[in-house]
């Protein structure tokens, strides 16, 4: 194992795996076993250090993890040997996080596989926890299950080639995790910078994978510690979405955190000492925001009433509520119902307007 790597274990139903986090973790690999077959973003083209015809590479785009797409690289699969005792390798972020997964869980009812991921947002979240997520007919994330790797390789050496909004994308989420574990003072000492160089990041990288290991540890399935990380996901999901997709996943995702602390705020759920600690939160997520070019003309931009209507038909809401992670009394999160009426409505479009205030004129 290359020299300064951590490493540390993660417990799933399906068996343990190992997380290594390091530096030249692919080249060690590819030199110890030159054939394994690899589904890498078409991004590292000619840029691996593995023969090329062993490589499937795969577009990271919306497209290229729907369900359609899946046949021909299960074709590729079989044309290039894979079998039954063969291992996957995946390298990218999460489209081929999602790609792989789902391969390697139906080919031949199940192959071993390795992941190693190349964004900060994948390094910092989710490349633990087993899921995949596939499109089918441009509904996203419509199908999927859960298939973790035997080994996750975390080579921050992939960070060199990310531009500040990945960067801020995975600090985002980093930042979020580790606040939603109690842990956000240690992630501030942790001194995140929105930088490519990869020792910058390797103490909150450790911190937020840290974090999320207890998340998918005690609540594998999803059912109730896990759905905490959800904070920021559902007004985000509707910003992402709403923008086109010109606000990328982290960055939807901090303002969500703004906008979802501006409800507690607007109705009353926090103490003093909770809105100082996510006055902290929001505060570090102002200023990774300000590092995204263009965000405020962004901002502004935004059909807000179509916004909330985004967010209203999230497939996380029950009938008769809308389902929320809010901070509440001292800062700690919680699943909230809000009833889905005029009045609830109405509740959650002021929560949007004061966070897109905030942001459209503090990142500037
Ligand atoms: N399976 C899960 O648990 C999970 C969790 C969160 C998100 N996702 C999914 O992941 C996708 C988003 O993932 P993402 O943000 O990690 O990135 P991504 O896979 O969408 O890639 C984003 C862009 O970064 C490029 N890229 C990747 N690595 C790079 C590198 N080292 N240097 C330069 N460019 C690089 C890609 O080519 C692409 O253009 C969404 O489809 C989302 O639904 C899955
Ligand atoms: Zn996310």
């Amino acid at each position: 194992m290359p020299a300064n790597c951590d490493s540390f274990t993660v417990a799933s139903s399906v068996g343990d795996y190992e997380v290594r986090l390091g530096r030249g973790l692919l080249s060690d690999m590819a030199e110890r076993h030159p054939d394994l077959i690899v589904v890498a973003d078409d991004f590292f083209r000619d840029r691996l250090p593995v023969a090329a015809e062993r490589v499937i590479y795969v577009p990271a785009t919306e497209d290229d993890k729907s369900l359609e797409r899946m046949a021909p690289l299960i074709g590729r699969m079989h044309a290039l040997g894979v079998n039954r005792g063969s291992h996957l390798l995946a390298v990218g972020g999460g489209v081929v996080q999602d790609v792989a997964t789902f391969l390697a869980s139906i080919y031949m009812r199940g192959i071993g596989w390795t992941y190693v991921p190349s964004t900060l947002l994948a390094m910092t979240d989710s490349c633990i926890g087993g899921k995949s997520s596939i499109n089918v007919d441009g509904l996203k994330n419509l199908v999927g299950n859960f298939y973790p790797p035997r080994e996750v390789a975390v080579d921050l050496d992939f960070l060199h080639t990310l531009d500040a909004v990945q960067i801020v994308d995975g600090l985002c989420e980093a930042a979020k995790i580790c606040y939603a574990k109690g842990d956000f003072a240690g992630y501030l000492a942790d001194g995140p910078t929105v930088s490519s160089e990869p020792e910058a990041a390797r103490a909150v990288v450790a911190r937020a994978l840290h974090s999320k290991r207890w998340f998918i540890e005690t609540d594998e399935f999803d059912r109730a510690e896990r759905l905490l990380l959800n904070f920021g996901h559902t007004f985000g999901h509707a910003i992402e979405s709403g923008s086109n997709f010109a606000i990328s996943h982290g960055v939807a995702v901090g303002i969500g955190t703004i906008i979802a602390t501006s409800f507690s705020l607007q109705n009353g759920l926090l103490t003093k000492a909770g809105e100082e600690a996510t006055a902290a939160l929001t505060g570090h997520m102002v200023d990774l925001l300000a590092h995204v070019p263009g965000l405020s003309d962004k901002v502004a931009a935004l059909d807000r009433k179509a916004i909330v209507g985004r967010f209203d038909s999230d497939k996380k809401h029950r009938a008769d509520m809308y389902r929320i992670v809010v901070p509440v009394g001292d800062g700690a999160l919680e699943l909230r119902g809000v009833p889905r009426t005029e009045d609830g409505r109405a509740l959650v479009a002021a929560a949007f307007a004061a966070g897109l205030d905030r942001v459209q004129n503090d990142v500037r």
